[in-house]
């Protein structure tokens, strides 16, 4: 990443930033993307996943209430997100009830799903979200936002041609995944507009910039806690 305390000339250099951060192209996906899992594999990454996509929604309604009541443009492009995230007002099409049906697919009961003890790095990132989101202020918050919805485009590039390769998945059965493929950068785009309408000034910017910079970090984490988790190896010592 481009130095730590440099400040963004504007939203979009900051986008372009968080696309070239290392953990859009890091060893879970690429691993994810090249060969197939084992099924007790692709089912321990989907708990510690789902595990996380299920606690990050509850983590965005929080950062919806803390924002300020003056940022309108900024609750109104969060609360596109939150909508968004919970089936648009369909409780069917609620994003991690599609992750659910996909885990009922490879064996995962719910009680499973429930079940779930995380790993650390699982539990760190979500405590860094918190703090970020909950009590950091709104535009660094704005930032980690940012981040989340920007780097989260690229996860699904590597996962849902991963998961084409096992022949026993329907197509409708990917719902979850192949979803976001869109569905993220429409929630990308609703966050560079809260940043647009909400950081007015250099220093405004540069605190968006120092959430988001520090989510990215996080989030590289967490996949290489995952990778660790998963294939029981270092991802900095992956053979590419
Ligand atoms: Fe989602």
């Amino acid at each position: 990443m481009s130095p730590v305390q440099a400040i963004p000339s504007d939203v979009e250099s900051l986008v372009l930033e968080l696309q070239a951060h290392p953990v859009n192209t890091n060893e879970f996906f690429k691993t994810f993307k090249s060969k197939k899992l084992r099924p007790q594999q692709l089912r321990a990454f989907v708990q510690h996943y789902h595990y996380f996509c299920f606690h990050f929604v509850k983590v965005l309604e929080g950062l919806l209430y803390h924002t300020p009541i003056h940022e309108v443009e900024m609750r109104t492009e969060l609360a596109k997100t939150l909508y968004s995230e919970l089936g648009s007002g369909s409780p069917d099409r609620v994003h991690i009830r599609q992750l659910e049906r996909f885990a009922s697919v490879i064996g995962l009961l719910q009680q499973d799903l429930e079940c779930t003890v995380p790993i650390p790095e699982v539990t760190t990132y979500l405590a860094t979200l918190r703090r970020l989101y909950l009590d950091s202020g709104h535009l660094t918050a704005l930032g980690a936002a940012l981040a989340v919805e920007t780097t989260a485009a690229s996860e699904f590039e590597y996962f849902v041609p991963g998961l084409e390769q096992y022949e026993q998945f329907q197509p409708g059965e990917l719902e979850f995944f192949t979803l976001h493929l869109a569905e993220e950068q429409r929630h990308g785009n609703w966050l560079v507009e809260a940043v647009r309408k909400t950081a007015r000034s250099e220093d405004d910017l540069q605190q968006v910039a120092a959430g988001a910079r520090e989510t990215a970090d996080a989030w590289l984490e967490f996949w290489a806690g995952m990778y660790r988790m998963i294939f029981d190896a270092n991802p900095a010592d992956a053979v590419d």
